[in-house]
Parts: C-alpha cells; sequence; structure tokens
C-alpha cells in the first residue's frame, strides 16, 4: 500500500483541512491490517487485489470527506465513549415506520412517546425502495438509496436521525445485503443479458450445481418455494434465491459486490443512522459440501465492512442478524484476531427461544442449560436481548442440548410447536404455524407476544385471574431481557399488549406470509389509556416503565458485566447472577402460576448473604428467611452494602 495516503490526499482528501486528513491519516496507519486481513482471505489469490483495495480506500475517503460535521462530532464522541450502547440506559424500540407514525416525519411527532419509555435507540423496519407487490415486509430492496416513497424522502431519513440524536435516541435501520430484489438495476442488467451484472449474483446454466448445493443446504421458506435456485427463462439460468423467488442472493466472490455494498453503507451513515443491522448475514458465502451458512468468509466480509467504515465513520456500529445456534452465533461478534472487530451487537434469538420454553413448560432446566452453554461475548460488544420481533419464532433447541436436560430435542421442538398455536391440551397461547416443512417436521410459530402468554384467550373466555397471569407473563418475559445484559428491544406493541392481528389475510400480497399477524397498526387509542391502572393497557404499560427505570439505575446491567445462569436448586425459578465492579446481583425469576421459593442456604453458597434489597421495589428481604417469590414474579437481589452511592 505503498503511497497510498498521498493518492488519497491528492484525490477526495485534497479539499479537507490538513488535520482532518492527519485524523485519517491516523485511523489508515491504525486500522490498515484490520482492512487487510479479511479482504486478503476474501480477494488475496486476484491478481488485480491490489487495485481493488485502493479502490476500496479512495470510496472510504470520499465518504470521509463528504461525512457532515455533526456527525464527525459524533464520531469523536462514540470514540471517546465506546461502550455507550452497552450502558444500562440502553432501551431498544422496533417499529415499521407506516404502522407506528404513517411516515418518516410522522416518527418525529412521537418523539415523545419513545421518550416517556426511556427509549435510546430505535430500529425502524426495512424503509428503503422494495420491489412492488410482495417485498417480504421490505427485505426486497430495488434502491438502497431511496427510502420507500410513502414513507418519505431520503432527507427526511436524515432530518429524522438529526432529530432522534438531538432527543438522545440513535436510529438503527435495516441493510439487506445477502440479496436484492429482482427489481434491482443490478438484476435488470443482469436478466436482460449484461454479463458484467450476471456476475453480482449466483446464476447457474444447468441443475448440476444447484443440485449439488442442494444436498446439503436448509431451505428458509419450504412453503413459499421449496429449493433454494429459481429458473428464469429469459436468460436460460438457475439463480440462488435463499428466500423468495424474487430475492436473488449476491455474489460477494465478485469484490465489486463487496464495493457496491460498502458504498451503500457509508451512503447510509453519512445520513446519520447510527446502527446498520445486516440482514441475513450467516448466507452471505456459498462453499459445496456445506449448508451454506456461516462460512469463514461471511466473517470476513463483516469484519472487512467494519475495518473500512470505521475509517470513515468509526460512529457507526454494525448489528448481525444471523440466527443460528449459540457455536455459530458468537463468532458475528469476533473470535480469536476479530475479537472485537466484527459486529458490536448480534440478536440474542437463544435467550428468546429459551425464554419461550420455560414458559411452557413452567421449567428453567433447559434455559439454565442453554444458557450456561453460550460463551462469553468480547468486552466491547453487547447482545440484543428481545422476546418478540417481525419474524417467526423457530425452535432453535439441538439435539445434544435437549438431550443435555434429559429432554427429546425432536419431541420438545413439536410440544413447543402445538403449544404455542393452541393445539397443546390446556395451553395459554394462541398462535399460528409458520413454514411447516414435511421433509424434517419442522414447524415455527407466528403470533404477538400478548397473544403468546394467554393474553387473547383470556380476555376472550372473560377469565380475570388468567387475564392477571398473562400479564405478569408479558412482564416476565421482558423483565429478563431488560436484566439480562445488552440492549433490550422492545417490539412495538407489546408495551400496550397488543394481540394478534388478523386482518393481514384481507391484503393479497401478504395473506399467505402469516408473520403479518404479529406486525399490527399502532393501536394509538389504546395507547391512550396507557397512564390508567386499572386497564390492562395500563397495567402492561406502567410495568414495563418501573421495570425500565429500575434497569436504567442498575448499572451493575452494564453489557460488558458478565451475566452467569445459575442453578436455584428450584427447577421453576431462573438464576442469573451478575458479578461486576458496579455492584452484584442475583436475578430470580418464577416461571410458574404458583407462589415458589429459594433457600436462604442456597443463596450463602453463591455468596448473597446479608441484607438484600430487590431493586425493583426497594424492599429489602428479610435476613434470614426463604425467599418467596409471587406468580410469574422476578426479583433483582442486591447486598444492601454493595449499593453504589449514586444510585
Ligand atoms: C431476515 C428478516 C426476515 C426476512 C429474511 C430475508 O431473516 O428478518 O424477515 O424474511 O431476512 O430477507
Amino acid at each position: 500500500m505503498e503511497g497510498m495516503f498521498e493518492r488519497l490526499q491528492a484525490g477526495p482528501l485534497r479539499l479537507m483541512e490538513p488535520l482532518d486528513q492527519e485524523l485519517f491519516k491516523i485511523r489508515w496507519e491504525q486500522g490498515a491490517e484490520d482492512v487487510l486481513r479479511p479482504l486478503r482471505l476474501l480477494y488475496g489469490h486476484r491478481e488485480d487485489f491490489g487495485a481493488w483495495v485502493e479502490r476500496l480506500l479512495l470510496a472510504v475517503g470520499k465518504a470521509y470527506a463528504a461525512r457532515p460535521s455533526d456527525l464527525r462530532l459524533l464520531d469523536l464522541q462514540r470514540l471517546h465513549q465506546a461502550d455507550w450502547f452497552q450502558q444500562a440506559h440502553m432501551i431498544g424500540y422496533v417499529a415499521y415506520a407506516d404502522r407506528f407514525a404513517g411516515t418518516l416525519p410522522g416518527v418525529r411527532e412521537k418523539i415523545d412517546y419513545l421518550k416517556e419509555l426511556g427509549v435510546t435507540y430505535l430500529h425502524l423496519m426495512p424503509l428503503l425502495q422494495p420491489r412492488p407487490g410482495a417485498n417480504d415486509g421490505g427485505y426486497a430492496v430495488m434502491d438502497y438509496r431511496q427510502v420507500r416513497q410513502d414513507l418519505g424522502t431520503m432527507a427526511d431519513l436524515a432530518d429524522l436521525a438529526a432529530d432522534l440524536r438531538q432527543q438522545g435516541i440513535s436510529l438503527c435501520i435495516d441493510l439487506v445485503c445477502n440479496h436484492t430484489a429482482k427489481e434491482h438495476a443490478w438484476a435488470r442488467q443482469a436478466l436482460a443479458g449484461d454479463l458484467v451484472y450476471q456476475d453480482y449474483y449466483l446464476m447457474f446454466p444447468d441443475r448440476t450445481l444447484p443440485d449439488a448445493y442442494e444436498e446439503t443446504v436448509r431451505e428458509i421458506f419450504p412453503e413459499f418455494k421449496p429449493g433454494s435456485f429459481t429458473y428464469y427463462e429469459q436468460i436460460d439460468k438457475w439463480v440462488w434465491t435463499t428466500f423468495n423467488e424474487f430475492q436473488w442472493d449476491l455474489n460477494y466472490a465478485n469484490p465489486a459486490v463487496f464495493a457496491e455494498m460498502l458504498d451503500i453503507m457509508l451512503f447510509l451513515a453519512n445520513q446519520g443512522v447510527e446502527v446498520l443491522r445486516l440482514d441475513a448475514v450467516a448466507f452471505m458465502w456459498k462453499r459445496l459440501d456445506t449448508d451454506c451458512e456461516n462460512q469463514p468468509e461471511a466473517h470476513a466480509l463483516l469484519q472487512a465492512f467494519r475495518a473500512l467504515s470505521r475509517l470513515a465513520a468509526p460512529g457507526l456500529l454494525l448489528k448481525a442478524e444471523a440466527i443460528v445456534p449459540p457455536p455459530q452465533l458468537v463468532p458475528y461478534l469476533g473470535v480469536g484476531v476479530a475479537t472485537d472487530k466484527e459486529c458490536e451487537i448480534a440478536y440474542h434469538n437463544i435467550l428468546m427461544v429459551a425464554l419461550w420454553s420455560a414458559l411452557a413448560e413452567r421449567k428453567v432446566v433447559l434455559a439454565t442449560h442453554v444458557l450456561q452453554k453460550m460463551p462469553r461475548i468480547p468486552a466491547r460488544t453487547a447482545w440484543a436481548t428481545y422476546v418478540r420481533c417481525h419474524d417467526d419464532i423457530g425452535w432453535a433447541i439441538t439435539e445434544d442440548d435437549a438431550a443435555g436436560v434429559g429432554l427429546d430435542g425432536f419431541a420438545h421442538r413439536s410440544f413447543l410447536s402445538d403449544f404455542y398455536t393452541g393445539r397443546f391440551p390446556g395451553t395459554f397461547a394462541r398462535g399460528t404455524t409458520f413454514q411447516f416443512n414435511p421433509k424434517t417436521n419442522d414447524r415455527r410459530v407466528n403470533g404477538s407476544c400478548a397473544s403468546l402468554a394467554g393474553l387473547e384467550q383470556a380476555m376472550e373466555m372473560e377469565l380475570w385471574g388468567e387475564t392477571e397471569l398473562a400479564i405478569r407473563r408479558i412482564l416476565l418475559l421482558y423483565n429478563i431481557i431488560l436484566a439480562y445484559g445488552g440492549i433490550p428491544l422492545i417490539y412495538m406493541g407489546d408495551e400496550l399488549g397488543l394481540l394478534n392481528d388478523r386482518r393481514y389475510v384481507d391484503e393479497p400480497s401478504r395473506a399467505p406470509d402469516s408473520r403479518w399477524i404479529h406486525r399490527p397498526m399502532m393501536a394509538w387509542d389504546r395507547a391512550a389509556d396507557r397512564h390508567d391502572g386499572q386497564t390492562i393497557t395500563g397495567r402492561i404499560f406502567q410495568g414495563m416503565c418501573q421495570l425500565i427505570t429500575a434497569r436504567k439505575r442498575t448499572l451493575a446491567l452494564h453489557a460488558r458485566t458478565a451475566v452467569t445462569p445459575t442453578w436455584t436448586h428450584n427447577d421453576h425459578v431462573l438464576g442469573l447472577v451478575r458479578e461486576s465492579a458496579y455492584g452484584r446481583l442475583f436475578i430470580l425469576a418464577n416461571f410458574t402460576e404458583k407462589p415458589q421459593m429459594i433457600s436462604r442456604v442456597r443463596l450463602s453458597e453463591l455468596g448473597f448473604d446479608g441484607l438484600l434489597v430487590n431493586r425493583l421495589n426497594h424492599q429489602f428481604m428479610p435476613m434470614w428467611d426463604d425467599i418467596m417469590i409471587e406468580p410469574y414474579q422476578a426479583l433483582w437481589l442486591q447486598p444492601a452494602d454493595s449499593l453504589p452511592k449514586q444510585a
């Protein structure tokens, strides 16, 4: 890379102040190896490798020069306070802009509502220009540089990001990087026969390779589209389509694709987006005779994206959407030489599955076991913890994990599917089956948090005792994701207990996809009841606000402090111990509708003796008595003498 910086100085940086040029030089000198290591793995074998690196750096230099001054200031703040997203005050909210507030300017009108909840991070679901008609909830993008027309413009997005930032809220949006819509300009040129653009995708002249790949890859949407390839007569080729027919997987073995996506990433960062949720990252690299997920090159791509984007926009964070088993998941936060050098945030889907499993079983044995087995994550990363999201719940419990606690994996997954779709006798849940795969017998589940937790059934049957239990279940699940560490994500409407919304069946483009059952319109009329503690809405909303307030002042919930799932010697009560310089915390959560007890002896064994205080209600636990826990109650116990002065 001899003379690289001088070429940048003569090129994109030439109009910048000398100090700004020097700043870029420092970043490049410090970050060069992080840039080159993954790029060598990906493209080092090519003769034109040097030229590609140069092209990427020029693009980064251009984005650096174009970065608005308020965002450059933000970069400095983030560098000075690198743990900003790991702190206990972080609270996330996830919403579709249109379903929440109509348009992007509409979202600005709702900032007060978000602040009332204590939100500091807002993920707005796919909002870049999708293909017309069915578009997988926006995950089939045809133009990454335009906002969906009915939501507003790119200028509206930048304005919204700035307004949110002023109010202490960081904006996160989706970047669908594994595939584009088949209507994207690149795909249209490929369909027209342009070989340059055909090389942007994975295309095959006959079934030989598709058949070979299909031996080992899994089908993601078996009901929508069997197999992973689609034939297009126009070009007489088979195209790799992991998801729907209209979503074409990109060919990242072609450095031009990487360069295009990097450019888009930097463009969005310069609009003020602070976090990019990178969609379906596990699928970004294919290799014969494997499941084509989580390949080393997929990690290298993310590491290269991070290292390069940090040269221009070090404030930007990357969040990995990789819904894969634990051993494959943790590397997305970086391992080995890439520790702290891949994505900063990843979804903790195992926690989500474990919580729903515990709720159905009224037992925490499996949850404790799988969570104990999770490897520690790097110090400068955080989980995104969540109860529900816009997707289905897949029962990601492996045979090994089930066998580890004496369960049969297949039988347990079937039980959970039956329980949450209302088929299991005595269930409280109302959900629907999604993507039944007769080859594997896999059945995933859809449904809103409240409907899965029993609120829909209880209200319909006017069983007020059951309603109370359902409210407690919702608050219990949220309690754990707030107490686990990382960024807890509130999925829009859960704070009001919104039920399944079956109206999606009236819209032809949505009807086949039952995930829309849990993507409701925001019920602002219901929200009006949120301050009335006599209403169900008020109970849930206020319960949530109390938890959030407690979380914000519990410094021990910083994402960097270790959380240890701990046996409580009561199979119905989950135990999470947090040890930190900010204080020690023992979280106990009763997953049943009966009161439970934890013995003082067990607490002493774990070093929690003496006077304990429940940080959720400031009550002291009687010194020598066993701890009683109400149905679906959770306690955040802290030794009274370890309370930090400022708390
Ligand atoms: C991600 C999204 C999901 C979408 C898929 C394909 O998993 O969360 O909604 O269907 O990617 O883009």
